[in-house]
């Protein structure tokens, strides 16, 4: 793979004449392949003065925060930082119940916690001598550069935690976007000759407002908990049958009904867990993903099993379009 080898020695080229012998960069991670392939560009290039940070926001998956704390920190020996901002986003996630609601909160609540974050770093850098904070680094690809130019719809949205010209202004920072001329398919290339781990390379898409927007309705910590518990033993099962690569995407929601069950002699009256799994190319359309049964019957029986507070699995047959990938 000659081509990624050399664009490899010269984007570490680059971002050290950009960045400069001194100056510092701060960047977001997420434990997904886009912000971990640069963040391993960065650190190949200026070391230390990269600053990476995870802001755990209360609804990633479970283990998710220990697992990038792991991968990225200890293993890719990225300078990161964890923001434990769990209890903020939940608290401000309340009571609330419109999807397009429960995105802005996480967004902005997300601008919020990384700009302050930033601000800390920055005063660090200063306190210790070494250069300021002058570059924010995004892990923007190919795809996403022609998105934002061409159309100002729901791809707004769909973005909007991405959104951090306020910081870029407020603190004067520059941004520097290695993978943006990429498509996803060399960017996990890039990644596989930059070490990083085969699962992380190939992990499925996971939304910024995470768990919250699957969790329908009001998101609590028991709701939360309860989608993430279903969910883990959801994804775990189907990379046991050797089916995480052929699916695009699999993630179990949390409905908001609850339903009639019976245990023994007893009645029950439980919640309603849906499993999404879909195979798709570009993510604009997408077809539901036909397992063989007797998979979905050991991940059903798991479930109901193993979750406390769900007597009911249901499998979403529905295509995009009309039906979205998430529910909310
Ligand atoms: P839909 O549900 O629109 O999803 O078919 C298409 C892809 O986009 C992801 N998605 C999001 N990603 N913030 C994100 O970062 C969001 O608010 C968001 N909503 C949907 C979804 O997981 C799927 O991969």
């Amino acid at each position: 793979n000659w081509t990624m080898d050399s664009f490899i020695d010269k984007e570490i080229d680059r971002i050290r004449s950009v960045v400069g012998e001194s100056g510092s960069v701060v960047g977001a991670v997420s434990g997904g392949v886009d912000s971990t392939v640069a963040a391993v560009l960065m650190k190949r290039a200026i070391g230390d003065r990269f600053h990476a940070v995870l802001v755990d926001n209360g609804v990633m998956r479970l283990n998710e925060c220990q697992q990038v704390k792991e991968t990225l920190g200890s293993s890719l020996g990225i300078n990161l930082r964890v923001v434990d901002s769990s209890e903020l986003f939940l608290s401000r996630l309340k009571g609330v119940t419109d999807p397009e609601k429960k995105r802005k909160i996480i967004g902005n609540a997300f601008i919020e916690v990384f700009e302050s974050e930033a601000h800390k770093i920055d005063a660090e850098c200063e306190a210790s001598g070494s250069g300021k904070i002058e570059f924010l680094l995004q892990g923007t690809l190919y795809p996403d550069v022609i998105e934002s130019i061409s159309f100002k719809g729901p791809s707004a949205t769909i973005k909007s935690h991405h959104n951090v010209g306020g910081l870029l202004e407020d603190m004067r920072l520059k941004l520097i976007e290695p993978l943006r001329e990429l498509f996803k398919d060399e960017v996990r290339s890039l990644g596989l000759l930059l070490g990083i781990p085969d699962d992380l390379i190939w992990r499925h898409p996971f939304p910024g407002p995470g768990i919250a927007i699957r969790v329908l309705g009001e998101v609590t910590p028991e709701q939360v908990e309860i989608a993430r518990n279903a969910d883990y033993i959801y994804i775990e099962e189907i990379k046991k049958a050797g089916l995480y690569k052929k699916i695009s995407q699999a993630y179990a929601a949390l409905l908001p009904v609850r339903s009639v069950g019976v245990m023994g002699d007893m009645r029950t009256y439980e919640q309603v867990i849906a499993l999404r799994a879909v195979e798709t190319t570009d993510f604009m359309t997408a077809d539901w993903f036909e397992f063989p049964p007797t998979i979905l019957k050991r991940i059903s029986n798991r479930i109901i099993n193993e979750v406390r507070g769900v007597n009911r699995v249901v499998y979403d047959i529905s295509s995009k379009p009309p039906s979205t990938i998430e529910w909310e």
